[in-house]
């Protein structure tokens, strides 16, 4: 089967299936033609399924994506600019949360609404590691104080600078500078080998806190455990990654205990205009 079909009956020489190709796989030889395979095309194609998604009497047809299996879209559908931009400025990050646990599902539809992230080259590489139990947040967040300690006696200079001995010290006292006392950490992890996947796993982590926020849950990126994960082979192995898997990220994740009423001012954007 070729790789798409167009409905000719339904076509009606938008040429928008063609415009919107990022990798140039479909022809339009004339403005009346029906589109067809670029030469070398079927190679080319990313499976991003623009064309698809594009093409309002639904004529195209892709072999792996089909109209009827999208999802519709409307602007009816979408908040209004204001709503948008309140959306995103006053999103927090949390670090107080309630002990209530999130249900299964509900992790499982912030990570889907993250899957629609991009992705470099819509190679989509991005696995998600969820751990879900308390207690094993908690032990991975100790893990991180374990390695702090460590780097106190062996590069005390850059531990001082960056306050180890605080968080380990309060770490003692009962507080967690490291996971915040999250009931959950969502860890994304991707092929290592695989180009653009650190920022396609960085990308998508920035959705799934948006999402998290989104379905009235709080989330905020796992620094210090993200620093550690990657330099303390015990954490490495306690995540059982999959085999030839790099990890690149974390979030912590539960229901937020405070609400933030009012936006914290943030600095001018630095802009050059050419
Ligand atoms: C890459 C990255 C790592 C971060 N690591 C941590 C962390 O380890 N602990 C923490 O409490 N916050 C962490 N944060 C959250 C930042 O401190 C936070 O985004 C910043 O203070 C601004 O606050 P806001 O996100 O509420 O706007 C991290 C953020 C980013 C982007």
């Amino acid at each position: 089967m070729s790789l798409f079909k167009v409905d000719k009956a339904k076509c009606n020489y938008c040429r928008m299936c063609a415009l919107e190709c990022p990798a140039g796989v479909i022809a339009m030889a004339s403005p009346k033609t029906i589109p067809s395979l670029a030469g070398g095309g079927e190679e080319r194609c990313i499976l991003c399924g623009h064309c698809v998604a594009v093409c309002a009497p639904g004529a195209f047809s892709h072999r792996e994506i089909k109209p009827e299996g999208l999802e519709r879209m409307s602007k009816r559908l979408l908040p209004s600019p204001a709503q948008a931009e309140r959306f995103l400025k006053s999103r927090r990050s949390i670090r107080a949360y309630k002990k209530k646990p999130v249900l299964r599902e509900l992790l499982a539809k912030v990570i889907d609404i993250a899957r629609y992230a991009p992705s470099g080259r819509n190679s989509q590489p991005v696995q998600w590691l969820v751990i879900e139990d308390r207690q094993e947040v908690k032990r991975l967040a100790g893990m991180v104080i374990d390695w702090m300690r460590m780097a106190i006696q062996t590069v005390p200079d850059i531990a001082g600078q960056l306050h180890f001995d605080l968080m380990a010290g309060a770490w003692d006292l009962g507080a967690d500078y490291i996971m915040h006392g999250a009931p959950h950490a969502i860890i994304a992890h991707a092929p290592k080998d695989l180009p653009l996947a650190e920022g396609s796993c960085y990308i998508a982590l920035t959705y799934l806190e948006l999402a998290a926020y989104s379905q009235g849950l709080g989330a905020c990126w796992a620094g210090w455990f993200q620093i550690a994960a990657t330099s303390h082979p015990p954490i490495t192995e306690a995540l059982q990654l999959p085999e030839g898997h790099k990890y690149y990220g974390a979030m912590m994740i539960g229901y937020p205990r405070h609400r933030f009423t009012r936006i914290p001012i943030r600095n001018e954007p630095a802009i050059t205009w050419r």
